[in-house]
């Protein structure tokens, strides 16, 4: 009999996790489960209505237009990444978009979408061997997940690593700029009444600052082989 397993990976912004696995679940041939786009994509489609208010301030109305929505939804899950369709269309660009960047924090923070997100990835990844990434992965949604991993390091480098990323989009962006946000989304993040960003029971905690992707893997195969 074939025995499934759940490798989660948490971790503040930049620490390494959308890398890390990536590179794990190819090296695997496990399925990779990206939570936050699916936090982003409830931000999208929360966007997309012109009612976000009401949504937010009504918990009955929102939980019925999350269950309405996501029967439009189809989520393939591979081990480059996770696929999100809706109506058929690929859904990929639009949830980077800046309108989702600025709110989707907030839309995070809501225990609506945490307990209805929880619920979906539970049964998304039933039977199924997988790498699923996020914040709150080996917390909240899979305790019992067979590995836990949290990758930190420290705000400056974190800050470096988005800053370069950023410059390639936006030519005038601040490094100082980009630390502040670093420590507010953090802030928020870890704050937040909800599922806050924690370092879950048993995960082992790897420090990514002066660590290469490679070397990041490495140490979480020999993890695996212990
Ligand atoms: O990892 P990301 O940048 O795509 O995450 C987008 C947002 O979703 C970010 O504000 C953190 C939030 N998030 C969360 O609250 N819980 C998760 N498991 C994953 C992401």
């Amino acid at each position: 009999m074939r025995i499934f397993k759940i490798i989660t990976i948490d971790g503040p912004a930049s620490s390494g996790k959308t890398t890390i696995s990536r590179l794990l679940a190819k090296k695997l041939n496990y399925l990779l489960l990206e939570s936050g786009s699916l936090y982003r994509l409830v931000t999208y489609l929360l966007l997309s209505t012109s009612d976000l208010k009401n949504y937010l301030k009504d918990s009955q109305k929102l939980l019925k237009f999350l269950e309405d929505m996501f029967k439009e939804i189809e989520i393939k899950l591979l081990s480059e990444g996770t696929f999100i369709y809706w109506k058929e269309r690929l859904i990929k660009e639009e949830l980077r978009s800046k309108d989702v960047e600025n709110v989707v924090s907030k839309v995070a923070a809501l225990k609506e979408v945490r307990d209805f997100l929880t619920n979906f990835m539970r049964k998304l990844a039933e039977n199924k061997s997988i790498v699923a990434e996020g914040r709150d992965m080996g917390s909240v949604v899979f305790p019992y997940a067979d590995l836990k991993i949290f990758l930190t390091a420290s705000d400056e480098v974190r800050a470096r690593r988005r800053f370069k990323e950023k410059l390639n989009k936006e030519s005038n962006c601040k490094y100082e700029e980009v630390l502040e946000n670093i420590k507010f989304r953090d802030e928020l993040d870890s704050k937040r009444a909800v599922a806050p960003l924690t370092v879950p029971d048993s995960a082992y905690v790897i420090d990514t600052s002066y660590l290469t992707p490679e070397q990041v893997l490495n140490e979480i195969l020999k993890l695996i082989e212990k």
